[in-house]
Formats: C-alpha cells, structure tokens, sequence
C-alpha cells in the first residue's frame, strides 16, 4: 500500500502545497497526523510518535491554517498562471510619489518617523483617516480611528475583546477566510448565512436571530464584507444594509463591516456604506490601504464608537505596542497631497479591463453547467461547479494544467461548498487571464466527460 492511498484529498492537497512528494518522501510536518503520516513513510505501517503538540493552548489548537496561504505556495511555480491569491497588481504600486514622500519624511522628520508611536496611531494620519470616511459620514472624529497593521490585525483586535470560547458570530457564507481564522482562534461559534445575488439573505439572518433569542443566546457580531465581497464578488444591495441594519437594532447586536474593496467599483452606481446609514452607533468598520496603494505598507484602521476603542486599544498595546510609525506618516502624508483618489482612478481603469478580459473568456471557454458571480468592482469572482463536482480533488489537476484557483470550501464557516472556486483577476495579465481561463476550462470539460468525477 502506498502513501498515497491513505491520505484524503485534502491532505494530499496540503501536501502538494508543501513541496512533498507523496508516494516517495513527505515532510515531517507540526501534528500528530503529519507525523504519523512521515512515520509510515519510514516503517510502511502507522505508529504513534511522540506528539509535542500536547503543549499547546486549547486556543492554539483551534487555530485553521489558511489554506490560501499554502496554496499561494504551489501557485508560485514557474508556469502557473495563479488565480489564487487576492494581491494587487503591482504595476499600480505609487512608487515614484511614496519614493519622494519617504524621501521629505527621512530629511525633515526622521527622527520622529523612525522612532516608537502611541498605540491608536500617528495623530496626521487618524485625521487624514477620518476625513476620507467623512466623505460618507461627516461624524466620524480621529478619536474613532485605531491603526492596525493590516486588517488582518483588525480582525485579530476584535476577535480578542470582543469573543470568549462559544461566543456566536454571525456571517456570510461563504466569507473571507482571515475571518474565519480570527474567530477560530477565539474559539467562536460561527454560523453562516446563506448569500443570493443581493448578498446575504435578510429572512435567514431573521430566523437565525430570533432562533438564537430563543435560547437566550446573543450573538457578538454580525461580521459582513458588503462590497464586491471576498470571495464571491457580491454586493449587498441598499435595501439589505438597511434591513441588517433594522435586524440589529431590533436584536440589539453589533455589524463589523469589512470592506477593502469598496472603493474598486468598475461599472453601476455606489450603494452607501453601511455605517453611513447607522444611527445608533452600532457599526464598527474595517478599512485598509492594501488594496488601494500596496499591501506592503501594512497600513489599515478600525473605525468605532469611542466607547469599544480604550479595550481596543489596550489589547493592541499587548500585541504591537504600536504600527510602524514611519508607514503612518508616509501614508499620512501621501492622503494630505491628495493623491488617493488619482491612484484609485487608475486602478478601476486597469482592474475594470481585466474583469472584462475575464468574464468574456469565461463565456468564451466554459463548459456548460459551469456558473460564475457577474461583479461590479473588487478582486474576485466566485465559479459554481455542476453539483458533485469537487474543486478540492480536482486542485492537484489543475496544477498538473497549470492553472491555480482557491477552493471555496475554505471560505464556508460549515465545510461546505466543494463545488464552488474563487478566482481572481487583479494579479494576472490580460493575456494571463485569457490563457489561465482556457487551462481551467479544458481542465473542468475533461473532468465532465469522464464518468465518476
Ligand atoms: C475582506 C477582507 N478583510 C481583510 C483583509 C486583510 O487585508 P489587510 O490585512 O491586507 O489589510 C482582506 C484581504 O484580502 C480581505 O479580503
């Protein structure tokens, strides 16, 4: 019996993202099952090892590996045209303006820039921060702006004040998957909510809510990505942002809206932003500047009732005690000269042609039974596979193409959704889209044509 056929094909999956060969030589690799599997390898039967993750916290063990992260691994081989990851284009990249800024910033104010900050963040660019969400809501003050290193820190801060273990969390399903990881690591209980084409559906989360009242459970948060959403590319429609917004009055639970994309809109008309429409201080945001300028900064901020920032606060001193201070003023100072709405306008034209390339190879290529999100703006479509149709067993495949996508089930709160994928179409060339979207067509049609798959 080889290896390989005692591995499920998640492992295998894993595995491949790990370099390892599977049926000659595996790596030794952090839990038990790894390194039972690395065992077998040796001995040709399964034995216990001494398992060193016995050390580690309950929390620790309930922590997901993302599997976006692994998967980026393999994507990264020469030859694969990756629509896996969810990173920009560099080419949008403000070199040339953040190379003079940082330049100024180095000359006139390095040694401020270059040395520890307060923990809520550089005071320029808390204000700059609030003035742009005072586009959309003229009360936001710097007092509700905390910076976090991504909002992936963001997610992180939340998580800590807010959730103890079996704390319920409401979300979209399926939803980002740093999310996922964040609650996970709180040891939430997450329940999903079913989206249709308006995003999540408001008679769902209504029972849902009032199911949980029932038990005297209230959950911590609605956590919602209403702008061309990661993964599935859905925005949820004006009359949804105010029924959620009613529910959680009516509930009395908080929305943590998380829109990175929400300025990355390539064609219809903007729907207000969800704490645009709060009148009851019930909405924390999460915003960040990875999309918009570069991912490499790490600059993003949660916005919030003054009330939720002293914990906030408080948890990121224990993390971080602060963000890096000359990424603050350097993004401080690049909002001043107003170059943000210059750099957005370039990068709907370039993404806004790239989605166009994509959708129309998609009806070009695509096999019949095959389904796909139609998206406005963002990063991401999401494709819907004829039902017992795994995208998870057909991954090693589509690395034998040389095509790479993420599978959807990373992205539901409940394991579910084999049949889906989430592409994406910022990174690629026109002509990588075009010629990545044939690879995995040819791939799925021939998958359709053999019986059993
Ligand atoms: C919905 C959502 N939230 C948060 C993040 C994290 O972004 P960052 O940590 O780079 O600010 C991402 C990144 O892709 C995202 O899609």
């Amino acid at each position: 019996m080889f290896l390989e056929d005692k591995l499920s094909a998640n492992e295998k999956m894993f595995l491949i993202g790990h370099d390892a060969c599977i049926s000659r030589k595996s790596y030794i690799l952090p839990s038990k099952r790894w390194q039972q599997i690395a065992a077998f390898q040796k001995t040709g039967s399964i034995t216990l090892v001494k398992d060193l993750t016995a050390f580690y916290s309950k929390s620790a063990l309930s922590m997901r590996r993302s599997e976006i992260r692994d998967l980026l691994k393999v994507a990264r081989r020469p030859g694969i045209i990756s629509f896996a990851g969810g990173l920009p284009d560099p080419q949008t990249f403000p070199v040339k303006e953040l190379e003079d800024i940082s330049c100024k910033l180095l000359q006139e104010k390095g040694a401020i820039a270059l040395q520890y900050g307060p923990t809520d963040g550089e005071p320029p660019l808390r204000e700059e921060i609030a003035k742009w969400m005072n586009r959309e809501k003229a009360s936001i003050k710097p007092e509700n702006i905390l910076i976090t290193a991504g909002s992936q820190q963001g997610l992180d801060i939340i998580s800590r004040v807010f959730l103890d273990p079996n704390d319920v969390v409401i979300m979209e399903l399926p939803t980002y998957i740093g999310g996922l990881q964040a609650f996970n690591a709180s040891r939430a209980q997450m329940i999903g909510i079913p989206q249709d084409s308006q995003g999540m559906r408001m008679d769902l989360l209504k029972n849902e809510l009032a199911d949980l009242a029932r038990k005297r459970k209230k959950p911590k948060f609605i956590y919602v990505v209403p702008d061309f959403q990661n993964p599935s590319g859905i925005t949820l429609s004006l009359a949804r942002r105010k029924m959620l917004l009613q529910l959680a009055y009516q509930f009395d639970v908080p929305i943590l809206e998380d829109s990175p994309y929400r300025d990355l809109r390539y064609a219809g008309k903007d729907v207000p932003a969800i704490y645009s429409l709060d009148t009851q201080n019930q909405v924390m945001v999460l915003g960040t500047f990875s999309k918009l300028l570069c991912p490499g900064l790490r600059i993003a901020w949660i916005m919030a009732p003054a009330e939720w920032m002293e914990r906030m606060v408080v948890a990121k001193q224990g993390m971080d005690l602060c963000s890096p201070t000359y990424t603050q003023l350097l993004v401080a100072e690049y909002l001043k000269r107003g170059l943000l709405p210059i750099q957005i306008e370039k990068i709907r034209k370039l993404y806004g042609r790239k989605l166009k390339v994509m959708l129309k190879a998609l009806n070009q290529y695509m096999p019949e039974g095959v389904k796909w999100s139609k998206p406005n703006g963002g990063l991401f479509l999401w494709i819907e596979l004829p039902v017992g149709m795994s995208a998870n067993d057909l991954f090693a495949q589509a690395i034998e193409s040389n095509v790479a996508y993420v599978v959807g089930s990373a992205f539901h709160c409940n394991g579910k959704g084999q049949n889906t994928m989430r592409i994406n179409f910022s990174y690629s060339s026109e002509q990588q889209i075009e010629e990545g979207v044939q690879r995995l067509s040819r791939m799925l049609k021939e998958n359709m044509n053999t019986p059993n798959t």
